[in-house]
């Protein structure tokens, strides 16, 4: 290989970054899918990788938010050091003029404090190397840049990555309707693979929303590789990117792709627009229509014997709104209690009072983070 060898092409090491509260289950992921020196850490996930395992991880994994390949790590107090360090960095071997880019930091425990002006600096650097070299300088697009270039400095270190994603993995490509409230992907993936459910019991979401847990419960369920939609990826514009092993990997995971039994994946909503929501999202999956979903309020339903259960209710941010959601999660509490013996049920609460209401032994109480909001997902043995 000529040219400058960037840190990730001399150790093979990266960054998952995931939600907070989902760190081990995204390295259980990784580890799955061939990753080697695993180790969780605050909202991410260290990792080694050979190339065809990274291209696989960024295809098929559904919990990790990006996948960060890390090119430089040093030292750095100063805004004239992150400057002259990623004035360093050989972009040309990533991006030309005639693309655009865009930089994304966080900031924690450092001398420069600002994320926004450390992302700043980074720009002007990579602007200004182009600028010299050819005279022209890639423009900057925040929504669809060709590259996605991220800063972590934290204890006054910097590491300054490329994102082999290309852009948030939750984006799947098949949310065309949405709803009021929807789960984040990677969040409900997280949740199905905290329930264990793996299709040997049918699963039902009795409050569905726009579909999040049934869309990601059936490409769990059918191997439907969670970046089938997706074209745009970051790992294309790495200077080592082998196509053959990438054509090789995506036809593997393509060709692992199962049927889904009618009836395995149920969910119904009281909101008409909700199941017309979740029946487009779940149209654009292979295999979507098996799955069940209706209109129905969940208290006009006439119950489920031995089924996994997972559902996400109504949380009120607002005071009135309080109040019904603390209605319907004892009224959800009373349903479960009274018609789904048998069954085991997963409810994502949205805060740790909520989750009083329930009026049932809870088995299990995980915290999860759904965006800033600090929720419980609690397990109720039916
Ligand atoms: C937080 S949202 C669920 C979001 C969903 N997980 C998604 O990703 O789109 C709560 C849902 O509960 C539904 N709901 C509220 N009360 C209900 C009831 N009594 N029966 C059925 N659905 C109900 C609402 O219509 C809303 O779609």
């Amino acid at each position: 290989m000529t040219g400058q060898q960037f840190l990730y092409q001399e150790n093979q090491q990266y960054f998952a970054q995931c939600g907070r509260g989902i760190e081990e289950i995204t390295g259980e992921e990784l580890t799955e899918l061939g990753a080697t020196g695993v180790e969780p850490t605050y909202r991410g996930v260290h990792f080694a990788a050979k190339p065809g395992v990274l291209y696989t991880i960024n295809y098929c994994a559904r919990i990790p938010s990006r996948i960060l390949a890390p090119l430089a790590h040093f030292a750095c107090h100063t805004e004239k050091v992150l400057y002259k360090k990623a004035m360093e960095i050989d972009w040309s071997r990533f991006l030309s003029p005639d693309q655009t880019f865009a930089v994304f930091a966080n900031v924690s425990d450092s001398q420069i404090n600002h994320s926004k002006f450390a992302a700043l600096r980074l720009k002007d650097a990579v602007a200004d190397f182009f600028r010299e070299k050819t005279g022209r300088r890639p423009s900057v697009d925040t929504r669809e840049p060709d590259l996605w270039i991220n800063l972590n400095l934290r204890d006054n270190f910097a590491t300054i990555s490329v994102d082999t994603s290309g852009g948030a993995l939750h984006r799947r490509g098949y949310r065309k309707s949405s709803v009021l409230a929807p789960l984040q992907e990677t969040l409900a993936a997280a949740i199905l693979r905290f329930s264990g459910w793996n299709g040997e019991t049918p699963l039902v979401d009795l409050m569905c929303g726009s579909g999040t847990i049934l869309a990601e419960a059936l490409m769990a369920y059918c191997r439907v590789p969670a970046g089938i939609h997706r074209e745009k990826w970051g790992f294309l514009r790495l200077p080592d990117f082998d196509e053959t092993l990438w054509r090789k990997v995506k036809q593997d995971a393509d060709g692992r792709v199962r049927p889904c039994p009618e009836g395995l994946i149920q969910g119904s909503d009281v909101d008409g627009r909700a199941v017309d929501a979740a029946c487009e999202n779940l149209d654009e999956i292979p295999g979507g229509s098996m799955v069940q979903v209706r209109r129905r309020d969940f208290h006009d339903l006439k119950g489920f014997k031995n089924v996994t259960i997972i559902t996400n209710p109504p949380y009120g941010v607002r005071l009135l709104e309080q109040n019904q959601a603390e209605i319907t999660i004892r009224e959800l509490g009373d349903f479960l209690k009274q018609n789904c013996t048998g069954s085991t049920a997963w409810i994502l609460c949205g805060s740790i009072d909520l989750m009083k209401h329930i009026g049932l032994r809870t088995s299990k109480r995980i915290p999860l983070f759904n965006g800033p909001l600090e929720t419980r997902l609690v397990k109720l043995d039916l």
